[in-house]
């Protein structure tokens, strides 16, 4: 014979309890997205190939194509969707236009970014209103390679809440491709692409002591030729991002349609040029993605040691 239960069963009528559900979804997320897991099909916006072609330039909201040298909003859409949460901290250390910055305001989030030329910074600023610059985006005007920085992103993530950011953009100069100023800090301006690195794999430290432990970060870097040679400068600088302690996730292969200025007459120049120099004219720059995750970068570490002896 079954036995009776003594729980008291409520019945809730079939469309309140409808509603409930409405309103209690579970959600299945990474701890560093909002991507609901269980309802991945929804994503279709978020890229996860290895390709990315983008026809043309967002230039909605706050976004312009002012700045020689700004990448393209899309990218931060990306990044920002994929690897952060609403009201994260996103940290970009060659902050220029701001791009991050509106973009991260449009999705929720918030942003710290570091710009060597003061009257950049300053400029920047306005284009934000007093009150989002006090409680959504800190704009600092520095040099990212140096040790000092370090307390000033600490002091406007203190202002924020935060102990760390919990993500990273960054898109140095591509050397001298693009001058951005005459100061020895720039790293522009640089004597050699040994230099460059050296500088870059300050700022790149720098990053990776200012991010949440679990977090990720993103490089914008294109390549260049110089002296009859073709300087890898994307795959130099992937390096010095491994050292400074990241561990490689991805690499992605951008085309630069939406970010180049029309070439108008100088497009037969350079195609003359790279039929008589036997290169080829770029179109693409690259996207590397790493995470810090200091245990697995511990147990890599052990491992390349075992096999060392
Ligand atoms: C490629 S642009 C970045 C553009 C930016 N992502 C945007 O969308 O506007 C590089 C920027 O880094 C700045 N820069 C160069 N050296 C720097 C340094 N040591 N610290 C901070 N910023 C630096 C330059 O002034 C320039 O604005």
């Amino acid at each position: 014979m079954a036995r009776r239960s003594n729980l008291k069963v409520v019945e809730i009528p079939q469309q309140e309890a409808d509603l409930r559900v409405a309103e209690n979804p579970i959600k299945k997320c990474k701890p560093y997205n909002d991507i609901d897991l269980n309802n991945w099909k929804d994503y279709s916006n978020v890229k996860t190939d290895t390709l990315w072609l983008f026809p043309s330039r967002d230039k909605s909201d706050r976004h312009s194509n002012e700045y020689h040298g700004n990448y393209i909003p899309q990218l931060a859409e990306q990044f920002f969707e994929r690897f952060t949460k609403k009201k994260d901290v996103v940290l970009d250390l060659f902050f220029g236009s701001g791009t991050s910055a509106i973009e991260a305001l449009k999705m929720g989030r918030r942003c710290i970014g570091v710009e060597l030329k003061p009257e950049l910074a300053q400029h920047v600023a306005e284009k934000f209103t007093p009150k989002e610059l006090v409680t959504d985006v800190n704009i600092i005007s520095g040099d990212s390679a140096s040790e000092e920085i370090k307390d000033k992103i600490q002091a406007r993530l203190d202002i924020m809440g935060e102990e760390k950011a919990q993500f990273v953009v960054l898109h140095p100069p591509y050397d001298d491709i693009i001058k951005f100023s005459d100061r020895k800090e720039d790293l522009s301006n640089c004597s050699s692409p040994e230099e460059f690195y050296n500088m870059f794999e300050k700022v790149a430290k720098n990053a990776y002591d200012m991010l949440e432990d679990g977090r990720f970060a993103a490089l914008i870097i294109g390549d260049e030729y110089k002296n009859g040679r073709c300087e890898f400068l994307s795959f130099f600088c992937e390096q010095r991002m491994e050292k400074a302690g990241f561990i490689p996730k991805a690499v992605i292969v951008k085309d630069i349609q939406g970010n180049e200025r029309a070439k108008g007459k100088t497009a037969n120049l350079w195609r003359y040029r790279a039929l008589a120099g036997g290169f080829y004219i770029f179109q693409h720059e690259y996207v590397f993605i790493f995470q810090k995750d200091e245990k697995a970068r511990k147990k890599y570490l052990k491992m390349m040691e075992k096999q060392a002896v």
